[in-house]
C-alpha cells in the first residue's frame, strides 16, 4: 500500500539526545479523549523516551509538557484552556509546552491559541505525530515557535517507538480515520478518511507484544469492521499473504484479521473498538464465534433507539435492524454480551424518541453503557440543525437513562454472585495495595485478595458480592 511509510524518528531523537547531553530531562503528557488518543500518547512517550527524556507524573518536574487533545465533545476545550492557564507559569523556567491531537485540526482553536496563548511552543496534529521529534528539535535548537498541522489525510507511519503504560493489556491501532460522517461527529473532519494498516505489521506488533508478556490486546479504529474496505473499494488487491507464528494465512478483511490474530501464542484476549452496526457482517460474527481468544463482549454503538433520530444522525440502520443484529449475534453466540455508546439530546429528539432509546436499552440489557449528552461541534451537519434541545431537557434525559442503566447493571451484577468466573488479573488495586484486580471477559471489574504472582494470569474465582462498579471475588488457591 503506498500510503504506508517508515517513520524516521531516530534521526531526530538522536539529535535531541545530543542537544540535551549531560542533562536529565523529563516529560509529562496529559491525554484527553478516547483510547486512540491514549495510543497516540504512548507513541509520543516512546518518541520522548528514545530522545532521552524520562516520564514524570508530576507536572512541576517536567521540562516538556504535552497536551494530547480531543474534540469529540465540547468540555475538552474548556479543560484545555483551563490547564493552559495553569501551566503558563512554568514558561519562566524554560519549559517547552506542546499541544497535539484532534483539536489542533480545528481552525478556530489554533486561531485562539495563536492569538491568546502565544506562549505555546509547538502545535501539531494527529497526522504529524511522527514528526514531533523533528518539531521538538527545531524548537530546542532554533528557539522558534512551531506549527505543524496537515489538512490532508496523512499517512500511516510504521516504526514509531511506543512506551506503554500497562504491562498486561495493550492497544493496537489497526486503522485511522472514518468515512461515515455521522452528523453529530467531528472525527471524520479531524482524523480524515479511512486508511488501514498492513495486516503483517499488525500481526508483527501483536507477536512482539505477546513475546513481551502482554496477555490482552484491544484493536483500535473509528470503524474497525471496515478494515481494508476503502482499499478494496479503490480496486487495490487486499488479499495479503501473512505469516502468523510461522503459519501462512490470507488476511483480506476484519474477520480474517481476527482469525489470524487468534493464532498468536500468548495472547489470551482480543477485544476491539469500535465496530459500526451497519458493517457487522456475518463473517465477523462467525470469526468471533470460532476464535477462542476473541472476547465474547461486543461494543456495538447504538447512539439512539429512535429510527427517526438514527436517520437524522446518518447512522444507516433502524431501531429494528439494530435489535435484529444483536439477536442474530446472540443466536449464533449465546454467551455474547454487549456494551454501547448512547447520545441523548440530539437535535429534534422528542420524548417519544428518547423512550425508544430506553426501550432498546431494556431489550438488549447492555453490560456497560457509555452515555453522552449531545454536544454541538462546529463544522458538523447537526450543529446547523434548528431544533436543538435545551440543556435542562438533555440533562433530565441523561439522568433518566443513567438511572435505568444503573438499575440494570445492579440486577445483572447480582446474577454473577455465587458463580465461578474467569478473570485476567491486571495488577494491584489502585486504592488498596493488598487487593488484586482483574476483569471478566465481559469487562466486569473483579477485586479479590491474592498474591502478586497471579498478575498476568487467567484464573477462575468465585464471585462473593456485587457492588455498583465492581464485583468482589474469592480465590481459594492461594
Ligand atoms: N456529542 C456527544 N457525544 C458524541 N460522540 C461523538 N460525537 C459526539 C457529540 N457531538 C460520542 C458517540 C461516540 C463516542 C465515541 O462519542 O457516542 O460513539
Ligand atoms: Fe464519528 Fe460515526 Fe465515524 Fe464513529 S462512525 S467516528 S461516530 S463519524
Amino acid at each position: 500500500m503506498n500510503n504506508i511509510k517508515q517513520a524516521d524518528t531516530k534521526i531526530w531523537t538522536e539529535k535531541i539526545r545530543e542537544l540535551n547531553k549531560g542533562k536529565e530531562k523529563k516529560f509529562h503528557i496529559m491525554t484527553m479523549g478516547c483510547q486512540l488518543n491514549e495510543n497516540d500518547s504512548e507513541k509520543l512517550a516512546g518518541i520522548l523516551n528514545e530522545a532521552g527524556y524520562i516520564k514524570t507524573e508530576n507536572i512541576e518536574d517536567a521540562d516538556i509538557i504535552i497536551f494530547n487533545t480531543c474534540c469529540v465533545r465540547e468540555n475538552a476545550e474548556e479543560k484545555l484552556f483551563g490547564k493552559l492557564g495553569e501551566v503558563k507559569k512554568y514558561k519562566e523556567k524554560g519549559v517547552v509546552i506542546a499541544i497535539g491531537g484532534c483539536m489542533m485540526q480545528e481552525k478556530h482553536i489554533t486561531k485562539k491559541l495563536n492569538e491568546s496563548y502565544k506562549f505555546v511552543d509547538i502545535i501539531f496534529g494527529p497526522h504529524t505525530l511522527e514528526q514531533f521529534p523533528k518539531d521538538l528539535y527545531e524548537k530546542l535548537s532554533e528557539n522558534k515557535k512551531i506549527e505543524d498541522i496537515l489538512d490532508i489525510d496523512g499517512q500511516i507511519f510504521e516504526g514509531v517507538p511506543v512506551l506503554r503504560e500497562d504491562k498486561i493489556r495493550a492497544s493496537v491501532s489497526i486503522m485511522n480515520g472514518c468515512n461515515n460522517f455521522c452528523t453529530y461527529c467531528i472525527v471524520p473532519y479531524v482524523r480524515g478518511r479511512e486508511r488501514s494498516r498492513n495486516p503483517q505489521d499488525i500481526i508483527n506488533e501483536v507477536e512482539r507484544l505477546a513475546s513481551e508478556g502482554y496477555k490482552e490486546i484491544t484493536l483500535l479504529g473509528q470503524n474497525v469492521n471496515s478494515y481494508l474496505v476503502s482499499q478494496k473499494e479503490k480496486g487495490e488487491d487486499v488479499n495479503f499473504k501473512v505469516k502468523v507464528q510461522a503459519k501462512e494465512m490470507i488476511v483480506n478483511s476484519f474477520a480474517t484479521l481476527l482469525i489470524a490474530l487468534n493464532e498468536v501464542n500468548g495472547i489470551e484476549r482480543i477485544r476491539f473498538i469500535s465496530p459500526h452496526p451497519k458493517d457487522f457482517t456475518d463473517d465477523v460474527i462467525s470469526a468471533i464465534k470460532q476464535s477462542k481468544h476473541v472476547c465474547k463482549l461486543i461494543h456495538l454503538p447504538l447512539q439512539s433507539g429512535s429510527t427517526k433520530i438514527l436517520k437524522s444522525m446518518n447512522r444507516k440502520y433502524t431501531k429494528e435492524e439494530y435489535i435484529n443484529l444483536a439477536n442474530k449475534i446472540k443466536k449464533e453466540i449465546p454467551e455474547i454480551t454487549f456494551s454501547t455508546d448512547i447520545i441523548v439530546g440530539f437535535p429534534g429528539e422528542t420524548e417519544e424518541d428518547f423512550e425508544d432509546t430506553l426501550d432498546v436499552v431494556k431489550k438488549i440489557n447492555f453490560e456497560q453503557v457509555f452515555m453522552f449528552i449531545y454536544s454541538r461541534r462546529v463544522g458538523t451537519v447537526a450543529d446547523k440543525m434548528e431544533n436543538q434541545i435545551p440543556e435542562e431537557i438533555k440533562h433530565k434525559r441523561f439522568n433518566k437513562l443513567k438511572e435505568l442503566v444503573e438499575k440494570q447493571i445492579e440486577v445483572q451484577n447480582k446474577t454473577y454472585v455465587g458463580k465461578s468466573v474467569s478473570i485476567l488479573v491486571e495488577g494491584k488495586s489502585k486504592n488498596n495495595k493488598d487487593i488484586l484486580t482483574g476483569r471478566t471477559e465481559s469487562n466486569k471489574v473483579v477485586n479479590f485478595e491474592g498474591t502478586e504472582d497471579l498478575i498476568g494470569k487467567i484464573i477462575d474465582l468465585k464471585i462473593v458480592s456485587q457492588h455498583m462498579w465492581y464485583l468482589k471475588g474469592f480465590y481459594d488457591k492461594i
